[in-house]
């Protein structure tokens, strides 16, 4: 089935580059496609082929753990290629899309001013303090991070994550960036039918562009997206401003907000939780609960679990992202008691639920079927996280 993964929907905030900056964006984007392709099938015969009986001959038996596994393939000439291919098409990526981003810093900035009213706010700390696992290393090798300021109400930070990222991700995130979003509105809805949350709140939300799937869903809520990094608020408020929807952005840090306790009755995320720490899941589970009025819940979507990838090479595959693309907790996720994690935070067990949720995929206009919102869902996709805060107080 044909995805929709070439069309990314423009609007006055996205860096539009030149001719030639484009084909480059789009070269590099076939290149890192063609790289993490190679390190999932071509690499997977190399693996069955060459690796595992060069290991059986050593050891007498198979790679029995994905670290013997990774360390084995890690030995083999064609790996060392690809994996080397995947971090530079990353690095290629990010420099082609800065191009873009450096030339056009000034207007983006003056755009984003020109959409700071709307029906929207935002509410910024500039003396927040940045955390230490954001500040030690730029994520998927993202230069200057998240959190990364140039220039007064600087939002370029923002700016290179939605470009760069829906390259990054092959166009599969959708042409607005919003199919995690709609992914998990999908979960909620399919658990919930008839629950109206009338108050949500969307952790480490970045430009927003998954939290405006909720505004969508739950016309009658109020939404909140909190961010530590202030490029990406900015850039996101002007954004669902000029889109018309409304979204009250605050630069805060998830493990320990100012609202009051009880204030919302719905608290998700979208990939945050594996690029904190393991002590600030621990501090954002216990946020959630003290935020979730009684009855509210908790949707955090993540990594999927892959302990349950049939063989060890596909674990390997998945996992590769920690020793390549900055991403120091990747690999350490799996491995997390998040369930107890949960419990410590006061969630009742039996309202845990460790899921997975397939990911939501555009599907491409045509002429019969003009509808530009079709989508289909995958079966692997990501890890969901929930749990209910007690009906009682
Ligand atoms: C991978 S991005 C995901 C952004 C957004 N949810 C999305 O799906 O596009 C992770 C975001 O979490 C933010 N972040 C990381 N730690 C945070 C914390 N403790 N509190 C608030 N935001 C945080 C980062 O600044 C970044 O914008």
């Amino acid at each position: 089935m044909a995805l929709n993964t070439n069309h990314q929907d423009f609007h006055p905030l996205l860096p539009r580059g030149t001719h030639d900056e484009r084909a480059r964006q789009e070269f590099v984007k076939s290149l890192h496609e063609r790289a993490s392709g190679l390190s999932r099938a071509e690499a997977g015969w190399i693996y069955k082929g060459r690796v595992v009986p060069a290991f059986q001959a050593r050891y007498g038996r198979a790679p029995a753990t994905r670290e013997e596994a990774r360390i084995a393939l890690e030995c083999d000439p064609f790996w060392q290629t690809v994996v080397g291919l995947r971090r530079t098409a990353q690095e290629l990526l990010w420099s082609s899309v800065i191009d873009t981003v450096e030339r056009e810093g000034p207007a983006l900035i003056a755009s984003a001013r020109e959409h700071a009213g709307g029906p929207g706010s935002l509410r910024l700390s500039p003396a927040l303090p940045i955390p230490d696992y954001l500040t030690g290393v730029d994520f998927h090798a993202m230069p200057g991070s998240y959190h990364g300021e140039f220039a007064t109400d600087d939002v370029c930070a923002g700016a290179l994550f939605e470009r760069g990222t829906f390259l990054y991700t092959h166009g599969y995130i959708g042409p607005m960036s919003e199919n995690l979003g709609r992914g998990m509105v999908d979960f909620v809805r399919r658990k919930h039918p008839d629950w109206q949350p009338r108050r949500i709140l969307d952790m480490g939300c970045g430009i927003g562009s998954c939290t405006l799937p909720w505004v969508d869903a739950f016309p009658g809520a109020e939404i909140h997206g909190i961010d530590v990094a202030a490029p990406g608020l900015r850039y996101g408020h002007a954004r669902a401003n000029l889109l018309g929807k409304a979204v009250q952005f605050s630069q805060q840090n998830a493990e320990h907000t100012d609202f009051p306790a009880g204030h919302f009755d719905l608290v998700v995320s979208h990939i945050l939780l594996h690029e904190t720490s393991r002590e600030a899941i621990a501090n954002i589970f216990r946020e959630s609960f003290r935020l979730l009025a009684p009855g509210g819940r908790m949707v955090h979507a993540d990594l999927p679990d892959i302990r349950f990838l049939p063989d060890l090479f596909q674990q390997v595959s998945v996992d590769q992202d920690h020793y390549d693309n900055n991403e120091p907790l990747w690999a350490g996720y799996y491995d997390l008691d998040l369930k107890g994690l949960l419990q410590a935070a006061g969630f009742p067990s039996e309202t845990i639920a460790l899921e997975s949720a397939g990911m939501v995929l555009s599907l491409p206009p045509s002429s019969a079927s003009p509808d530009r919102s079709r989508t289909v869902t995958s079966r692997f996709g990501y890890g969901v996280i929930s749990a209910q805060r007690p009906i009682q107080k």
